[in-house]
């Protein structure tokens, strides 16, 4: 029996194991954050995943993209860089289905990230900070090319991450609403806009809006990317993409605050940061419906004090916190 058939909404579903219960996030209206009455904001909660990001959803759809290819057996060690989130839904897969995890990651994330790898029994391996993802993404290329040992999914390149959207997340979200007006997520790998655009418009037509929420460069929000840093990851496929709005990083961690204090939405930075994108495209638009995504829960940024701290102290810290 397939998850949809048993599926037993609200409660959830019933699911063989936590796998299979990975998606089918709730989407949930912001009328306090709505600019206009005639507009409808609503957040698709990825936090609500297993390991508390959207990455499960495309970290499943790679090890199994691979399984079914026959390029991974058990005991294979995956290789993936990564700024956490992909690592972290990597680790719990990895540690299900046998395989031995090694991520290459920025050395300046959060705490709580190195130790919820850990805890999934993933090996890190550090890259300089100052470089960002693209620092991992050329470590890990090097370390592939050295050692034929390594699979690396590479969820730059590997179509199965946009497909992971395009067979779930976009169809969760035309089962909920007729018609989208604009579809808002945050540009990291560019998986979760190039599914979502794909499938949507193959629904909506042009009606629907595919907006990309980009950091400015030089101020890294953590999980999101600068195309102006120079690497357009190849899954990518510009034409989809109907805008590209940059964010501060101040208005990135202003708008992460008004999620959780107007709306109780306790997400992460990068969510804050496409919250804003799509309130300013909510404010815009006379009628209808605005999607954005909650890439992430806040529990793995708390020690960066964004949560508790007053403002003002915040938003003058080193932008390299929030990488
Ligand atoms: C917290 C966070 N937000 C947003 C994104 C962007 O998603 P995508 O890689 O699908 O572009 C990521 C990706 O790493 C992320 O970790």
């Amino acid at each position: 029996m397939s998850a949809r058939e048993l599926q037993n909404r609200p409660c959830g579903g019933r699911y063989v194991d936590v796998l299979q219960s990975i998606g089918n996030t709730p989407i949930v209206e912001l009328k306090r954050l709505s600019p206009k009455p005639g507009v409808r904001l609503w957040a698709k909660l990825e936090s609500r995943n297993p390991t508390g990001s959207v990455k499960d959803r495309v970290a499943r759809s790679m090890i199994e993209d691979a399984e079914e290819k026959g390029a991974i057996s058990a005991g294979q060690v995956i290789l993936e860089p990564t700024s956490g989130n992909t690592g972290i839904s990597l680790g719990m897969i990895c540690k299900l289905r046998g395989y031995p995890l090694k991520v290459v990651m920025p050395d300046n994330v959060t705490p709580e990230r190195t130790q919820l790898l850990q805890m999934w029994g993933a090996e890190i391996v550090f890259s300089e900070g100052a470089k960002g993802s693209n620092g991992a993404v050329e470590l890990a290329l090097e370390l592939a090319a050295s050692d034929s040992r390594y699979y690396m999914p590479y969820q730059y390149g590997n179509e199965a991450n946009p497909l992971a959207h395009y067979n779930g997340t976009a169809v969760e979200i035309l089962e909920e609403l007729d018609q989208v007006a604009a579809f808002v997520a945050g540009l990291g790998t560019g998986g979760t806009l190039m599914g979502n655009a794909r499938r949507l418009k193959e629904a909506l037509g042009d009606s629907v809006k595919i907006v990309a929420a980009e950091p400015m460069q030089g101020e890294p929000v953590q999980g999101l990317r600068s195309l102006d840093d120079g690497f357009i990851p190849p899954i990518i496929d510009l034409s989809l993409l109907d805008r590209k709005i940059f964010v501060t990083n101040s208005d990135a961690i202003v708008w992460t605050r008004k999620l959780l204090d107007e709306e109780g939405i306790f997400a992460g930075v990068s969510s804050g940061a496409i919250a804003r994108v799509a309130a300013r495209i909510a404010g815009e638009l006379d009628e209808g419906n605005v999607v954005f995504i909650v890439a992430d829960d806040g529990w793995r940024y708390l020690s960066s004090g964004v949560y508790t701290r007053p403002l003002e102290e915040i938003e003058n810290l080193e932008s390299t916190l929030w990488w």
